[in-house]
């Protein structure tokens, strides 16, 4: 008797739970977060380290927890020959390479950046990465399947090698570390040196075990991956610039609902003022860390050293101009004219 009674109770109760689940179900759904994946290869105490945190703080805060993003630092997740495959197959979302290391996706107008000398100071590296031409340029990604957002500054790199580097003389049959960009192999066979592509993880055991015996980073990078300690000279020369791109795959950004996508657009053009904000200080602080260190001596050019590395690396621009693209590099000249340079 009981259990007759009991069953149509045990029904309506299980429909019940039923219908909560179903209606609690689309709330569960709308509510998971959207997760980006933001890979690189520098420590978190570099101007990018800094920036990617920052920018998980800032577009956490706006999209009032509806994204989160996990970084993977100092290429815990990619090395930075593979990152931007994964971003290209969405293993990750977001990425911030060298603008070096964009010529291997085929958009050689990057290269740009790798040229030594192109840009005669800061603000002009700045005209160009924050008006038309560097909007331009980020274009280009797309056909690759790649949304441009933003360019993030380092600064303008340094040369080591565990002899002093004065003079072009001093790199004759130097074995130098280079980012994979063709520019930076063509700039360092002007020099007389044999470069040679290694990724970023990998140069401190390079330098180390003398597969290579010298290379070019910002005093940043080479402070935080230990370079100093397997380099006995520094030469402050400021012959070369290295920045970022800040991207991401764009079936994905396409796919973000428009208000998160707008907010994260204001995370990241908040962290774009930041870490161009940090990165001069971050590097005059790395480069006095190096100092301080007594591992490393510290050269800078004087005038007329800087004038004979001018005089040796003046070809480059004229050997990869065609493969760069002529209009990109007038268009350049034209912004450092615009600030008085000629
Ligand atoms: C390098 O490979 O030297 C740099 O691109 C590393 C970085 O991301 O700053």
């Amino acid at each position: 008797m009981s259990l007759t009674r009991s069953r149509p109770i045990a029904w309506s109760a299980a429909l019940a739970l039923v219908l909560a689940a179903m209606l609690a179900w689309p709330r569960a759904y709308a509510q998971a977060p959207i997760v980006i994946k933001f890979s690189h290869v520098t420590t978190t105490d570099t101007p990018k380290g800094r920036a990617v945190e920052r920018f998980r703080e800032l577009a956490e805060k706006a999209t009032n927890g509806r994204v989160k993003v996990e970084i993977y630092p100092n290429s815990t997740l990619y090395k930075d020959k593979e990152e931007l495959e994964a971003l290209q197959l969405g293993a990750v979302q977001m990425l911030a390479p060298s603008l070096a290391k964009f010529g291997l996706l085929g958009v050689r107008e990057f290269e740009a950046f790798d040229i030594p000398f192109m840009f005669p100071s800061r603000n002009v590296l700045l005209r160009v990465t924050e008006g038309p031409i560097g909007r331009k340029m980020l274009r280009k990604l797309e056909p690759k399947g790649i949304t441009g957002l933003a360019y993030w500054d380092n600064g303008f790199k340094v040369m080591t090698a565990n002899r002093p580097l004065r003079t072009p003389a001093d790199f004759q049959g130097l074995k130098m570390r280079i980012q994979a960009s063709k520019v930076l192999e063509v700039q360092f066979r002007a020099l007389g040196a044999i470069p040679q592509a290694i990724g970023f993880s990998d140069t401190h055991q390079a330098l180390k075990s003398d597969v290579v015996e010298g290379t070019e980073n910002t005093p940043s990078n080479i402070y935080t991956q230990k370079i100093h300690e397997v380099q006995k000279h520094l030469t402050v020369s400021g012959h070369g610039y290295l920045g970022y791109a800040v991207i991401a795959n764009k079936k994905f950004w396409d796919s973000l609902p428009g208000d998160i996508r707008g907010q994260l657009e204001g995370a990241i053009k908040e962290t774009t003022r930041y870490i161009n904000g940090i990165a001069e200080a971050d590097n005059a602080q790395a480069l006095e860390n190096i100092r301080k260190s007594g591992k490393t001596r510290i050269h800078v050019l004087d005038d007329n050293e800087r004038a004979q590395w001018r005089r040796a690396l003046q070809p480059v621009r004229g050997n990869v101009e065609a493969r760069v693209g002529r209009d990109v590099l007038q268009a350049i000249d034209k912004e450092a004219a615009a600030l008085g340079f000629k």
